[in-house]
């Protein structure tokens, strides 16, 4: 994906627009190095969190539920609270969370 850059030296990817994030709270990142991350706050928000949506299970891609607050994995059940902590199995491992800030006009994540 062009939109992809490596921005710096300690590998922060932009991996989108902050206006995105703040139209509706939530930037997906589908092709970001590291697979699909979410991140979820606004650019006004003290500090964001990028979470990886594959499951650690057998690598599926997880969804956002809003209605219930939190992942859930397609194919097996599993479940995972907003910060990646596992809620339920069969995955034993929370998802991967990455450090994420506004540079610019830009959302980037440090991988
Ligand atoms: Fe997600 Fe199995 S791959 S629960």
């Amino acid at each position: 994906c062009s939109s992809v850059k490596n921005i710096g030296l300690e590998d922060w990817v932009s991996v989108g627009p902050s206006a995105e994030l703040d139209k509706t709270g939530q930037l997906l990142a589908k092709e970001s190095p590291v697979g699909p991350v979410l991140i979820v706050g606004t650019s006004k928000s003290g500090s964001l969190t990028a979470v990886s949506l594959t499951c650690t299970h057998a690598g599926c891609t997880v969804g956002w539920k809003t209605d219930t607050k939190k992942f859930v994995c397609p194919c097996h059940g599993s479940e995972y609270a907003l910060d990646g902590t596992v809620k339920r199995g069969p995955a034993k491992e929370g998802l991967k969370t990455f450090a994420a800030k506004i540079e610019g006009d830009s959302v980037v994540v440090k991988l």
